[in-house]
């Protein structure tokens, strides 16, 4: 397989229901990455462009449902469904969709 452009790799870590904790899963991050599968597919950027892959949790579990972009090296934080057309646009040109990109503060919050 060929090595892609970038990899998004979505948290998809499900803590119980009553853990005060919460968890990307609980807040529907099965379903983003789904999403972004699909809408990846439909721009025809799957074969070379990106590749959206599960993950463990990621440690910033306040601030899910949280995604690792990579070789750029920063993290989508309370991403959802409505989010991912402009996520995957942001692959084709290149950019990326600043009001989701977690700041230091928020990391550091974990
Ligand atoms: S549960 Fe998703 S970052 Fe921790």
């Amino acid at each position: 397989m060929a090595l892609r452009r970038r990899y998004l790799f979505v948290c998809t870590n499900r803590r119980a229901d009553e853990d005060a904790k919460g968890s990307c899963a609980a807040r529907g991050s099965e379903e983003i990455r789904g999403a972004l599968k699909e809408r990846i597919a439909a721009r025809g950027l799957a074969k070379v462009g990106a590749r959206a892959c599960q993950s463990s949790c990621l440690d910033q579990c306040s601030s899910g449902v949280c995604i690792l972009v990579e070789p750029d090296h920063f993290f989508y934080g309370h991403v959802t469904l409505a989010d991912v057309p402009e996520i995957v646009e942001t692959l084709v040109s290149g950019g990326r969709v600043e009001r989701l990109v977690l700041t230091t503060d928020e990391l550091a919050r974990g």
